[in-house]
């Protein structure tokens, strides 16, 4: 049977409802329309965009104490920043919210833009954020398209494609859900639902406000949905130098490569990469995956009171914790 408008909005209203009663509270979050301070909603939605909620909750309250407002952020070094978002990973995102400050400020005098293509135009902002960002900071009736959202409109409608496929599809379907008078609420509400409720693994049907109408409620393949093409990762060997001076300092380098890690600390290491000859094989390695990638690190221990690469610089060991290192250093330290 088709659903008409009034169908989509009673869809919407049935998800308010729930989120009323239900949602979360979060330390960026006010419930009843849009969040009165945008900065909030910057901050937490560029931490949110690759980390859960409950990992989220304690950076983001020890980053408002440090910058609590955009001007603060946007006067700090880069290291102060880093410093702020060690152990969230994702560095990139750091850079970009803080250049981002810098343009608010700088650019727009303080005052956040509101209009789409102007906060596109910011730095580390794509589809997903700008809907986020004007909805829950503006109220504007923008469309959030997560993981969570993907999740929920699949099993409504119990769209068994795979999910590359259907992408355009979801979102239509997605915007002519979206509440356009209550919009800050209703994306905090949906994202709440596919956190809460509907679940990757045993999602609690029973308690949604949408089981009367979800297509695969009680199907066998509600678990499965949306179905995901498997990615490849490609996989890569390389070394990683542990060079310790006389005194058991560490060698560290700051990253300045363009990508990923840059403005990171690190131990020397390579892809494949030249092996120092006096270098010795501790047999011990650490793996890690990147969005593509899966890289597989050998450890090698070498002594030496020069350091080795040109921008090197020894640290003691009691120190090291000063220094933002990436989450693959921080596993050859509990490695090495
Ligand atoms: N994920 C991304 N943004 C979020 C938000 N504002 N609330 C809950 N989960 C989120």
């Amino acid at each position: 049977m088709r659903k008409n408008m009034s169908d989509k909005q009673e869809i919407s209203q049935k998800i308010l409802v729930w989120y009323q009663k239900h949602g979360r509270e979060l330390p960026w979050r006010v419930k009843g329309g849009a969040h009165p301070n945008p900065y909030v909603i910057l901050v937490s939605e560029f931490m949110l965009q690759q980390t859960t909620v409950k990992t989220v909750i304690p950076y983001f309250k020890r980053f408002m104490e440090m910058f609590p407002t955009v001007e603060s952020l946007a006067k700090a070094t880069q290291e102060e920043v880093y410093a702020m978002w060690q152990g969230l990973g994702y560095y990139t995102r750091a850079r970009s919210l803080h250049t981002t400050a810098q343009i608010i400020v700088n650019e727009y005098g303080g005052k956040f833009p509101q209009s789409r293509a102007e906060v596109l135009k910011l730095k580390g902002i794509g589809e997903y954020t700008v809907a986020s960002f004007l909805a829950l900071a503006y109220n504007q009736p923008e469309t959030v398209v997560d993981g969570n959202v993907m999740r929920i409109i699949c099993r409504l409608y119990h769209l068994t494609e795979t999910l590359d496929d259907i992408k355009e599809t979801i979102r239509k379907k997605a915007e002519k859900l979206t509440s356009r008078e209550h919009a800050a609420d209703y994306a905090s509400a949906i994202m709440d639902l596919g956190a809460m409720i509907c679940t990757p693994k045993n999602p609690q049907c029973l308690l949604c406000p949408l089981k009367d109408i979800c297509q695969s409620k009680d199907k066998v393949d509600l678990e499965q949905i949306p179905i995901r093409r498997k990615l490849e990762k490609k996989e890569k060997q390389g070394s990683v130098y542990l060079i310790q001076n006389s005194e058991g300092a560490y060698l560290l380098r700051k990253r300045t490569e363009k990508g990923l890690l840059n403005g990171l600390y690190e131990f020397p290491w390579k892809e494949e990469g030249i092996i120092w000859t006096k270098a010795e094989d501790t047999q011990r390695h650490i793996t890690h995956v990147f969005t593509h990638i899966k890289l597989t690190l050998n450890i090698y221990k070498i002594i030496c009171d020069t350091p080795l690469v040109p921008d090197g610089f020894f640290v003691p060991k009691e120190e090291l914790s000063k220094y933002p290192l990436s989450t693959l250093m921080k596993k050859v330290i509990k490695e090495k």
